[in-house]
């Protein structure tokens, strides 16, 4: 019987490349720029899988360009990359990455607030620039970080494990979600629940982990801005579009916030002119990129398209309504 065929729009990691290609006919995209448009659209026309990135826009263009298509695999958290409504009108099964990088985001969370609370960046090119004169009493004088209080936006597994590190610095944690946590949850991680403008008004430190949504969409905007204290930092490593990026850019020229750090922008890869400010630190969407993760995340993507076609239904399927027809 023949092999299904399936488009990889990346060169993925040995072990999940050498796995899928036990089981599949695979193409991969190996280029190290991402493949445009026109090529993805070409090359799923005949594929009866797809193993995505959220770079790529899955949407009814590509959908109608690839009549065999049955499973698409993103090997991301986040799927806003993709209308999950259209790939269920077509019976295309979808699939996600979740659990594996909740950590290593985490991780990230805390070395851009560290970074802007601390001024790492200023004084890290200060340091290499041949100008340090040597040490000095008010000398790039940043933040305190230790008990103070965070604010959470979003309290899902990603907030969750930002909160539990907040412990190793004595830190008060606030944070909504539009589902409250489990009261055991709260003790465990020390957090209270607040209203959203309660936890914008009092962070020091404000970090945003939730999905891109509708609801989502522009939730940090002007009057969100003008709630945060001046001495307080934003810090956002979810979606871009879940902070207007206009507004912010406004507050930071005011002086409404102390600062930002941001790892995810509105319109990807480009980033506002007016974020280029040294109170700012920036990074280029990295919060999961840990070599051991982002291998996790391809591996966990493998899986997800090897159960779909050995009959199993994916363990990380967003909309089941089409494994059980
Ligand atoms: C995701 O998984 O949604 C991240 O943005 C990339 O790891």
């Amino acid at each position: 019987m023949d092999r299904p065929k399936i488009l990889v729009t990346h060169r993925l990691f040995e072990e999940p490349r050498a796995k899928l290609a036990e089981h599949f006919e695979v193409e991969f995209w190996s280029d190290s720029d991402r493949p445009p448009r026109a090529e993805v659209l070409r090359r799923v026309a005949d594929k009866d899988g797809l193993i995505c990135l959220l770079t790529e826009k899955i949407d009814d263009e590509l959908l109608a360009a690839a009549p065999r298509l049955r499973s698409v695999a993103n090997i991301a958290v986040g799927y806003d990359n993709i209308d999950l409504d259209a790939c269920t009108r077509r019976n295309v099964a979808v699939t996600n990455t979740p659990g594996v990088l909740d950590e290593t985001t985490a991780d990230f969370a805390w070395a851009l607030l560290m970074a802007v609370a601390r001024r790492l960046i200023e004084g890290d090119a200060l340091a290499r620039s041949g100008e340090w004169k040597g040490w000095n009493l008010d000398q790039l004088c940043g933040a305190d970080v230790w008990g103070k209080t965070l604010g959470l936006l979003g309290f899902g597994r990603i907030g969750r494990a930002v909160a539990r590190r907040a412990g190793g610095f004595g830190m008060r944690v606030i944070y909504n979600d539009a589902v409250r946590a489990p009261r055991e949850i709260e003790v465990q991680l020390n957090a209270e629940y607040g209203e959203r403008d309660d936890v914008l008004k009092e962070a020091d430190f404000l970090s945003v982990h939730v999905p891109l949504l509708p609801d989502t969409r522009g939730l940090i905007g002007p009057r969100e801005l003008a709630l945060m204290k001046p001495t307080a930092f934003l810090i956002n490593t979810s979606r871009g579009p879940v902070v207007q990026e206009a507004a912010l850019i406004s507050a930071l020229e005011q002086r409404q916030i102390a600062g930002a750090a941001l790892d995810v922008f509105e319109r990807e890869p480009q980033i506002g002119h007016g974020l280029l400010r040294p109170n700012v630190v920036l990074a280029p969407h990295l919060a999961s990129a840990s070599l051991e993760t982002r291998t996790r995340m391809a591996m966990m993507a493998a899986d997800n398209t090897i159960a779909f076609f050995e009959g199993h239904q994916p363990p990380n399927i967003l909309n089941p309504a089409v494994w059980k027809k």
